[in-house]
């Protein structure tokens, strides 16, 4: 697999930490220091597979391509204004190209789970072009009367398109059933035939120091597989471009692997955590900077419910 375009888009919308304030009891100190961030992107009138096709126009146009061009989409979203047809379908009609398309729900690290998927279609001959989209609203997903979670995200959309080529060096994926530390349940319809009380809906439930927990050590674990996997060394890697959870998380992973801070790009304090996006969001905020250069070994490393880890090693 090689990326051969990037593209990203994010909402109109700018709500900074001081705007929160009149929801509920909080402050930009608080939620800077606890999470790094200072603002994010929320969608107000705009939809989530308009941002999207804006992101895989981009990556199109970055490849090279047309949307004619592809042999498969690829959609890692977690919440959707449809239950069905999936986002993929819809984003398929909008950027007006008519190959197959298939939606994935890894949470956060859904990215990679997408580009896992990639690389099996590219390997086995299936498609020469894939165009793997992230697309999430999780500012839809918090209760936003509850402060522990609204201050936390973001939405966006981050797109790569894939071919052929080697690229791509390792990869590690992971899930671990732990339900209870992240999760969220939605509505469904009771029938005549239930014995147990429908799901009311509900909003995303976290707890958060679990989740910094198996973040962290998840996060280490996957970074020092796929390096022996490669047989190279922290040195040799120029780029981490880690889920942009929380910036605590990101320090405390810096720290342990006694890295240099300046690898570890962050774009959370404008962005907030954008779940799955977070990975290609960030990819193609540097690649347009131009801060990635031929031959930069770069490691993304993911994680979120599941609790779901995908991390992968790529020779730029
Ligand atoms: N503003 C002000 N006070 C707040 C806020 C807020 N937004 N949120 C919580 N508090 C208060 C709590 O009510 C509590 O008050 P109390 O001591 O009077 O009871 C106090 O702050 C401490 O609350 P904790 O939840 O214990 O705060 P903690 O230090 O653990 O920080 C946080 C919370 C930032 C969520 C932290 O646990 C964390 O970083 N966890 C990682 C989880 C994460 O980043 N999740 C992102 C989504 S999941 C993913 O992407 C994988």
């Amino acid at each position: 697999m090689k990326i051969l375009g990037t593209g990203s888009a994010l909402p109109k919308m700018t709500l900074t930490n001081d705007m929160l304030t009149q929801y509920f009891d909080t402050s930009d100190a608080w939620i800077s220091s606890r999470t790094g961030i200072k603002q994010r992107q929320v969608m107000s009138d705009e939809h989530l597979e308009d941002l999207a096709a804006k992101a895989c126009q981009q990556a199109l146009e970055n490849a090279g391509l047309k949307a004619s061009d592809l042999d498969f989409i690829i959609c890692s979203n977690v919440l959707d204004e449809f239950i069905s047809p999936n986002l993929a379908c819809r984003v398929q009609g909008l950027i007006n190209t008519d190959c197959p398309c298939i939606h994935v729900n890894g949470a956060c690290a859904g990215f990679i789970f997408a580009l896992s998927m990639a690389e099996a279609y590219l390997n086995s001959h299936m498609a020469k072009h894939i165009l793997v989209v992230a697309a999430e609203m999780p500012s839809r997903m918090v209760d936003w009367t509850e402060r522990g979670t609204a201050v936390l995200f973001g939405d966006g959309a981050g797109a790569v398109v894939v071919g052929e080529g080697s690229q791509l060096k390792a990869m590690r994926l992971s899930t671990k059933s732990a339900i209870d530390c992240l999760y969220q349940k939605q509505y469904i319809n009771s029938t005549p035939f239930d014995t147990q009380e429908a799901n009311k809906t509900s909003s995303l439930q976290m707890d958060g120091r679990e989740v910094f927990k198996l973040a962290v050590s998840a996060s280490m674990k996957d970074i020092k597989e796929l390096l022996a996997d490669c047989q190279l060394k922290q040195e040799d890697i120029k780029h981490y471009l880690l889920h942009q959870a929380n910036t605590r998380i990101l320090d405390s992973i810096c720290l342990h692997l006694k890295e240099d801070k300046s690898k570890f790009h962050q774009n959370i304090q404008r962005t907030g955590n954008t779940s799955s996006a977070s990975i290609p969001i960030l990819l193609d905020e540097l690649h347009r900077e131009g801060k990635l250069q031929q031959g930069d070994y770069l490691i993304l490393s993911a994680f979120g419910a599941g609790f779901s880890t995908g991390s992968c090693l790529l020779q730029w």
